[in-house]
């Protein structure tokens, strides 16, 4: 921060000076009081105790900081707002046993003021940072109750629900000056789990609601954050605080502009390095855009794009509704119909909600909220529930990536297609220009090849010019079409190769860089000129991805950025040439070792258990925290790739699908692809697909992982059951480990084994609804609290009349003379 230079230059000096001395002491007791130029050092040598002088100031307070770290960093100070303006003070134990701070001519500057009926109290600083003052009756008070700017790990500190008192951090004034600022940050006292920042108390940030893994109003947490982070258990504990613990040194401050940054210690570079802060777009400053209104950021910073909700116009004070809505009217009266809700993704949800504890699901809620004259808006949220708004709806951020989908109560009216009543004549007056522009665009297309083809060698020269230094093309009409989609700027970054790169990458695709064969063509390795290892998918003319499959991966994986998801980073398409550049994997896919003889051993107990948790976590970013909602459609073990550190990666977004609509709702499909053995029922009998149809996939992935087999080859070779009649058999009889791959049957843990099973039936129940969902997975995982309910035997499997056993990659395209196709379709 370099805020601290001056300090830092004292204390050098200081200890330099005075090593002896502060290695002496460990705790304040009463009679020997801790003077200026002296300090404590916690026992394992994490923190240090004692004055300091901030910035520039000359003023003297008693602070905490880390004890070796070259750059100061200051995590409490107690007499805050009452110097010492020499260095004559001292911190000491009073008669009355509390810790206090007095100045040269004995005063009391600031004391620990708690009652203390016995006396013999010591402080003692912990190596967490925390100052303890303890006495015969226990500990009597510690700095952890009263934080000044910083939340270090272990704090447990927040709103007392029993006492109503909400411990705040405060901001420093300035980087000289650390009296209480104008920022402070804590839970929000009306109890919403959400945390605040304030602005000379008014709100300056909001956190949104926390959904039990999130707080859902933070864009774009990162997964190291979202699982580093717990609210306590504040129904039990009285006390709502939020809390991490963390092996790495972190802290959370509360700077004196009012952004709350957490920032974590890189011990090779010895810096603090910023890993999130808020706020620090213009949309997540508190209600940017005012109430009524939703909340952009635009690409350059400046000032946020702020537009009324739908239904709503702009009126002196604000945003207004547009046609009063239908409740209160008497219903029965002729042309008066009931209000509608619109439906608006990725947001994050505006302030004051009410819970609606007695609505279990998303249409109950509906229903709830139009039989509630005073209910604007709702939102179902999984891990919270039916959240209604019946307050002005205020702080509406649209969020680039994730958010949750609201629901907007506006009259009937607002609903009316505007296009029906305008009719047949704007359609013929917009549609034929349209056509004839069409027509010639293509005329002038063809013609620009016929060009081209005469004209060859110039063009060539030109693609030489708009290459990169190592062969990448940096503009193609498919790529501004690409960039559109992948909104400008903010998109992941990936490169548009061009077909001489891939072959020179792969040797001219030569077979000993052959990776494999894939759903729709070869995938080869291959090594670019600056060393960089990529997989090539080349998507084979003959195969069933055309174009329009080929558009679909681009631009879904090139939106999608997660740890558990492989990362694109190019493609080709000249020509009839289509091709995918990977980044690659070397130790290829999950099948590979899964269903190998020998190297099953590899993946061992815990390594399958975390390969199961990252593929969850994948799945949940695509259906939940991704903006764009995705059901993968082709989970299954060769679609998981491993990194050399085994780390699972979901591949393949050829069959994906984006859900817009809402949560969980089947969409039909007339073209059934996914692949034999993971395909839930509805969607291979029905052509019915959902979220919960990738959870069914994942299922079968999870009983595949313990069990080291096939799902679509297995049979038990007495009892003539498939893997999933198997498994029943098993967890039902208490002997789920005799389920688990014999070759790591020792590694595995009971209990372990037995949740991952539970889990697996869960998820290939034939009933959709009757699945969880992969938040409810993930946390059922992580052997949360979520009582798991008994599935019901899964009767679901494929007739074994063909005789499929080697068709595992199979996949059935309509058209084909396969069974289930004819069924497709609603
Ligand atoms: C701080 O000191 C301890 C004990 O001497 C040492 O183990 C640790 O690595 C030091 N940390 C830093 C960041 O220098
Ligand atoms: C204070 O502590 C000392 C040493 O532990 C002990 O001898 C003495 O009895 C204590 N006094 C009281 C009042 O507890
Ligand atoms: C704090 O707020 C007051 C009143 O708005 C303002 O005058 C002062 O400059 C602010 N101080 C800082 C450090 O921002
Ligand atoms: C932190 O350390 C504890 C014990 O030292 C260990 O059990 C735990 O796995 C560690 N956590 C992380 C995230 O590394
Ligand atoms: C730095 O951190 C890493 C990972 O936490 C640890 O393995 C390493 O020992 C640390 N190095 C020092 C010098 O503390
Ligand atoms: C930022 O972008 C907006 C539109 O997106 C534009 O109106 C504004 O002029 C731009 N501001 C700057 C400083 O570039
Ligand atoms: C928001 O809309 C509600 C309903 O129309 C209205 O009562 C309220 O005044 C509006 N708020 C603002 C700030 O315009
Ligand atoms: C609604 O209208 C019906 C018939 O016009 C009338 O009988 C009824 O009392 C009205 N209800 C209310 C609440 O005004
Ligand atoms: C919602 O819950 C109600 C009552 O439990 C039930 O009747 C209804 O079918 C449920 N709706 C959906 C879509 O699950
Ligand atoms: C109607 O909604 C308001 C605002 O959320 C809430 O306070 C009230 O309890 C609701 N009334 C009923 C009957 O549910």
């Amino acid at each position: 921060m370099g805020c601290f230079d001056h300090l830092y230059a004292f204390l050098f000096s200081l200890t330099a000076a005075l090593p002896l001395l502060s290695l002496a002491t460990t705790s304040v007791v009463p009679g020997s009081p801790l003077t200026d130029g002296v300090t404590i050092v916690s026992p394992g040598g994490v923190f240090e105790l004692g004055f300091f002088s901030p910035g520039r100031s000359t003023n003297r307070y008693i602070g905490i900081w880390y004890h070796n770290f070259s750059a100061s960093t200051v995590v409490w100070v107690a007499n805050r707002d009452a110097p010492v303006p020499d260095t004559s003070g001292s911190l000491s134990i009073s008669g009355d046993g509390n810790l206090v701070v007095l100045d040269g001519r004995s005063r009391v500057l600031w004391s620990s003021d708690v009652f203390l009926p016995a006396e013999n109290s010591t402080a003692q600083l912990l190596d967490t940072g925390n100052l303890v003052l303890r006495n015969s009756g226990g500990i009597a008070w510690q700095s952890f109750d009263c934080p000044t700017d910083t939340y270090l790990p272990g704090m447990k500190v927040g709103l007392d629900l029993r006492t109503n008192v909400n411990h705040l951090f405060t901001s420093w004034k300035s980087t000289d000056d650390p009296a209480p600022g104008n920022f402070s940050m804590g839970m929000n006292p009306d109890r919403s789990t959400q945390i605040f920042i304030w602005g000379n108390g008014k709100p300056l940030w909001r956190s949104g609601r926390w959904n039990g893994q999130i707080f859902m109003g933070v864009e774009g947490v990162l997964p190291e954050y979202i699982y580093g982070f717990r609210l306590s258990n504040f129904q039990m504990e009285g006390v709502m605080y939020f809390y991490f613990n963390s092996n790495s040194t972190q802290r959370y401050v509360l700077t004196s502009s009012g952004i709350d940054r957490q920032l974590l210690w890189q011990n090779d570079t010895n810096v603090w390095k910023e890993i999130w802060a808020q706020p620090t777009t213009q949309c997540e400053v508190y209600n940017r855009c005012g109430a009524n209104a939703s909340c952009t950021d635009t690409e350059n910073g400046s000032a946020p794009d702020c537009s009324c909700l739908k239904g709503f116009v702009p009126s002196s004070g604000g945003c207004v509704r547009r046609a009063a809505l239908n409740c209160g009217t008497n219903r029965s009266q002729a042309g008066s119909e009931p209000d509608r809700f619109y439906q608006m993704q990725g947001l994050k949800l505006p302030d004051f909600s009410d819970w609606d504890s007695a609505s279990a699901n998303a249409s109950q809620c509906e229903g709830s909220c139009l039989a509630n004259c005073s209910c604007n808006a709702y939102s179902f949220v999984t891990g919270i529930g039916c959240l209604i708004w019946g307050r002005e709806l205020s702080d509406i951020h649209v969020f680039d990536d994730g958010g949750n989908d609201f629901y907007l109560r506006l009259a009937a009216s607002e609903f009316v297609d505007k296009k029906s009543t305008v009719s047949l004549f704007l359609i013929l007056v917009i549609s034929i220009p349209t056509l004839a522009g069409l027509v010639l665009i293509w005329l002038l297309w063809m013609t620009r090849r016929k060009i081209r083809a005469l004209f060859n060698q110039p063009k060539r020269d030109h693609e030489e010019s708009a290459k990169g230094n190592d062969g990448v093309e940096t503009e193609t009409g498919f790529s501004s079409m690409l960039a559109e989609d992948a909104g400008n700027g903010k998109g992941p970054e990936w490169t548009i190769f061009t077909v001489e790169a891939v072959l020179a990458a792969t040797k001219d695709f030569s077979s000993s860089n052959l990776l494999g064969q894939g759903g729709f063509g070869p995938v080869y390795k291959g090594l670019l000129p600056e060393g960089q290892e990529i997989a090539v998918k080349r998507l084979s003319k003959g195969s069933g991805q055309g174009m329009e499959e080929f558009k679909n991966e681009v631009i879904l994986i090139a939106k999608l950025q997660h740890r558990n998801l492989v990362k694109l980073l190019g493609f080709c398409a000249q020509r009839d040439d289509k091709m995918l550049i990977y980044e690659y994997m070397p130790n290829k896919s999950l099948d590979v070792f899964l269903f190998d003889r020998s190297k099953k051993r590899v993946l061992d107990w815990s390594t399958r258990c975390s390969i199961v948790e990252g593929i969850a976590r994948g799945l949940l970013y695509l259906h939940r925290d991704s903006r764009l909602r995705i059901i993968h459609r082709d989970l299954k073990a060769s679609n998981i790739l491993l990194d050399a550190g085994m780390n699972p990666k979901i591949s393949d977004f050829g069959m994906a699908r984006i859900f817009g609509n809402t949560d969980g709702n089947e969409t039909a499909t007339k073209r059934v692809v996914g692949t034999y053995g993971y395909m839930s029922p509805e969607y291979a009998m029905q052509g019915l697909f959902s979220v919960k149809s990738d959870v069914y996939s994942f299922g079968v992935l999870i009983l595949e992982i313990v069990s080291g087999e096939r799902n679509s080859t297995y049979q038990h070779p007495l009892l003539s059951l498939n893997l999933i009649a198997y498994a029943w058999k098993l967890w039902n009889e208490d002997n789920v480990i005799e389920f688990v791959d014999p070759t790591i049957r020792d590694s595995c843990l009971p209990n372990h084994v037995s949740r991952c099973v539970h889990v697996g039936l869960w998820c290939v129940q034939d009933r959709a609804s009757e699945r969880p969902t992969t938040a409810t997975v993930i946390a059922m995982l992580e052997g949360g609290t979520v009582d798991l309910p008994n599935p019901r035997q899964p009767t679901f499997a494929f007739e074994r009349g063909a005789r499929v056993n080697d068709l595992t990659d199979l996949r059935y395209i309509s058209g084909n003379s396969l069974a289930f196709t004819i069924l497709s379709g609603r």
